[in-house]
């Protein structure tokens, strides 16, 4: 038994010294020290049936073997670290593959790019919730309770808020804003709106708008046509014509709805426009009294322009994207182009 340690400690050292990766030094400590077969492991296990005389030198023996084993592993594993660095160790290394990086939606590419263009004609940029009360989305817009326009918008109301809805439009900021910052004063809000649809290539539960309005003592529709312009061709190159058509909206007065010249087949007529040459991308008009009103302005002494793009709707024309559902996928496929 002595010798068996003693023979054991021997040969276990001379493969140490022979090793040359850690994976083998591991094998080796495995076949001494493994708690289910190894050698020494085994030895100790053992000591329990032994008289006391034979425990003690047994149990000496195979510590000290094992303890010699240990170092002489140690040694040869800060040996083989050397070989591998040079010698240096760089504690700063990340040895983690970095993790792919991601692009940014064209959502964003589209909002931050009219930020910006918005933010150098003196526009505030504010963020409304997306949480809306009944009043602010329809009745301080002018949209009364038994109002029509409120099924043109089908609603997300949530249950367990009474008078709480998924704001529909972000027209819904117009009065925060007027009462928070009063007259004079241009806004835009760029955010998401929720309508209860039936969804389709252009049409989305969850979508985005960009709204901008301005009150000032004599604001008129000069001034927001060319807003308009501005944005559209900007967007969309300089040769880009716009579009005023009458439209009914309870909050403006006049209203129309804008156009801008079809990108695909700039005027000439395609299946995209109608064969109409142009394509919807806003509405607007100037702001009716009594949304100044509930704004806390008088009527007689301000007046406002308001324009709500569809925000998802300028980034499928920007980019060629021609299914809305792509946006609000998750597919990496699609975002990896942006
Ligand atoms: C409005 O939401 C008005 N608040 C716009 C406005 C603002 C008018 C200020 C006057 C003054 P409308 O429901 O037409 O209007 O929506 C505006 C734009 O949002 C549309 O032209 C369209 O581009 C986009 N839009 C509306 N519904 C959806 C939808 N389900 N999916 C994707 N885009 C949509």
């Amino acid at each position: 038994m002595h010798k068996n340690i003693g023979t054991i400690q021997s040969e276990a050292i001379e493969q140490i010294h022979k090793a040359c990766t850690m994976p083998e030094l591991d094998t080796i400590e495995l076949s001494l020290f493994g708690r289910k077969h190894g050698m020494l492991s085994e030895i100790l296990k053992g000591l329990k049936d032994l008289d006391v005389a034979a425990r003690k030198v047994q149990g000496e023996l195979a510590n000290d073997a094992k303890g010699a084993i240990q170092s002489e592993l140690d040694e040869r594993r800060a040996e083989l670290i050397e070989q591998e660095t040079g010698g240096d160790i760089d504690v700063t290394e990340c040895l983690i593959p970095p993790l792919p990086r991601g692009t940014l939606h064209p959502i964003t590419l589209i909002s931050d790019e009219l930020e910006d263009m918005f933010s150098g004609m003196g526009f505030r940029v504010y963020d409304g919730p997306e949480i809306e009360t009944e009043y602010y989305n329809f009745e301080a817009l002018n949209i009364g309770v038994d109002h029509p326009a409120r099924d043109m918008q089908d609603t997300f109301y949530i249950k367990d808020l009474p008078g709480r809805l998924m704001r529909t439009h972000t027209s819904s900021s117009q009065v925060r804003a007027m009462r928070e910052f009063g007259a004079p004063l241009a806004v835009i809000v760029p955010g998401r709106c929720f309508r209860n649809e039936a969804t389709d290539a252009r049409h989305e539960h969850t979508f985005f708008q960009l709204e901008g309005f301005v009150v000032g003592s004599d604001i008129s529709f000069a001034h927001l046509k060319g807003i308009l312009e501005a944005t559209a061709r900007h967007l969309y190159g300089s040769d880009t014509q716009v579009r005023l058509r009458p439209k009914y909206y309870p909050f403006v007065e006049p209203g129309v709805n804008g156009e801008v010249t079809c990108l695909l087949c700039r005027g000439s007529g395609c299946r995209l426009c109608k064969s109409t040459g142009f394509l919807e991308i806003f509405g607007a008009g100037r702001i009716h009294p009594h949304v100044l009103r509930e704004g806390g302005l008088d009527p007689k002494k301000w007046s406002g322009l308001a324009f709500g793009f569809g925000l998802t709707r300028l980034a499928m024309l920007k980019y060629g994207i021609d299914d809305v559902r792509l946006f609000e996928s998750g597919d990496l496929a699609f975002l990896k182009q942006f």
